[in-house]
């Protein structure tokens, strides 16, 4: 017996500004399905996870699993059994998950098994690059899910190219933007940049927890370099996630952090606190999936410290330039930067706060 509940999964901290908009469009009367929401609890720090629902204003979460950090493997088990236990008891018309993590493609396994249908939202991104585990991730995830729902256009490329049938294929733009959009007048009017004692305009924004950035010394140093050249030319905040903080500790890199007094060593940020921080940046640099997309959104400068990308449309039509391995390039294009010579970019196909909303008129039309 299936019941007509939707339930959305989120598990770590990119997932929550996806899920928030769907919430929204999907509220009471919207749509004819009852909203359930469920915690794998792969994040669950306050600044990595607690944090996000406040400010969201999201309900707290019906379902939490609780698996918490692990290896890849036990991670990925842990959400894999807990969500499959789960759905035995509840049976909904349907599970959407969102983006890339483990809990996207762990629930999307789980729940494909029992013959619940599942919405995978920013379906289709691809790096190409088997060795960054969000890939595996999105590839097993788009091969078994029903519904792909596109972010930019490169998706559906993508997945046409695997030879997913274009019914199970819907663009409906990013719904992370959607979030951005609606936080953006909250984020400004908090001055978190004058807050911090920096003018706006006047200050870097970095960001950095990628296993292939932060888990090898050679290249965390060739990046603590990069930070500390730049923060001789304009001030750094650098907020550090749990995993790259234990790495500079580890690798004994955050004492020279620390005496660094242009670089603004900091926890995790909440949402509205880094989009004010990046609405005021003169330049973004990052490893993050996410932050390419609001930089484009934001028209803010952004260099991403990974060779390849499966946000393209970031650096076709948006701010970003990918500088891979390259620490020199990074440095010409900060170069660029300051000199205010770099792109602005353009607006991408989809990105324009509605993305929920599509996306929830393909849900009550698939599972109506
Ligand atoms: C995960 C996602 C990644 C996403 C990132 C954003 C996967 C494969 N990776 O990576 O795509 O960009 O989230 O943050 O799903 N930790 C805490 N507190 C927390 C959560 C984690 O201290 O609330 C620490 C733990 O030591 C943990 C480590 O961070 O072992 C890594 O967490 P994990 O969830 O395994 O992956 P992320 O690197 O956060």
């Amino acid at each position: 017996m299936t019941d007509d509940a939707v339930v959305f999964v989120a598990g770590a901290r990119p997932n929550f500004m996806k899920v928030a908009p769907m919430l929204r469009a999907m509220r009471e009367g919207a749509a004819p399905f009852r909203r359930v929401l469920v915690h794998t609890g792969q994040h669950y720090d306050d600044a990595m996870s607690e944090v996000f629902f406040r400010e969201f204003e999201m309900p707290a979460p019906d379902v939490h699993l609780n698996v918490g950090s692990g290896s890849h493997g036990a991670q990925t088990a842990k959400v894999l059994a807990a969500f499959e236990d789960y759905l035995l008891g509840a049976r909904p018309r349907g599970v959407v998950v969102v983006g890339d993590v483990n809990s996207t493609m762990a629930c999307t396994l789980a729940a494909v098994k029992l013959g619940v249908p599942v919405a995978h939202l920013e379906a289709g991104l691809r790096s190409f690059d088997r060795t960054m585990p969000e890939e595996i991730n999105r590839l097993v995830t788009d091969a078994v899910a029903d519904l792909l729902l596109t972010s930019e256009r490169a998706g559906d490329a993508n997945l046409a190219r695997e030879g997913i049938p274009a019914e199970r294929v819907r663009f409906v733009g990013n719904v992370m933007i959607d979030t951005l959009f609606q936080q953006l007048p909250r984020a400004r009017d908090l001055r978190v940049p004058e807050t911090l004692g920096l003018a706006p305009g006047g200050y870097a924004l970095a960001t950095l927890h990628r296993p292939s950035n932060v888990d090898d010394a050679a290249r965390l140093t060739a990046l603590v370099d990069l930070l500390e050249r730049l923060a001789g030319r304009v001030p750094v905040v650098f907020p550090a996630h749990p995993r790259t903080r234990e790495r500079l500790d580890r690798f004994g890199l955050l004492p020279r952090v620390a005496a660094t007094p242009t670089i603004h060593l900091r926890e995790p940020l909440g949402y509205r606190e880094n989009l004010g921080l990046m609405a005021g940046a003169a330049l973004v640099l990052t490893d993050s999936g996410g932050i390419q997309e609001e930089t484009t959104a934001l028209h803010v400068p952004c260099l991403t410290l990974r060779a390849n990308t499966e946000r393209p449309a970031t650096v076709s039509e948006g701010t970003n330039t990918l500088v891979g391995d390259d620490l020199g390039a990074a440095w010409s294009c900060i170069e660029e930067v300051l000199a205010g010579t770099y792109k602005r970019g353009g607006d991408v196909e989809g990105w324009d706060g509605h993305a929920a909303e599509r996306a929830t008129r393909v849900l009550v039309e698939a599972w109506g």
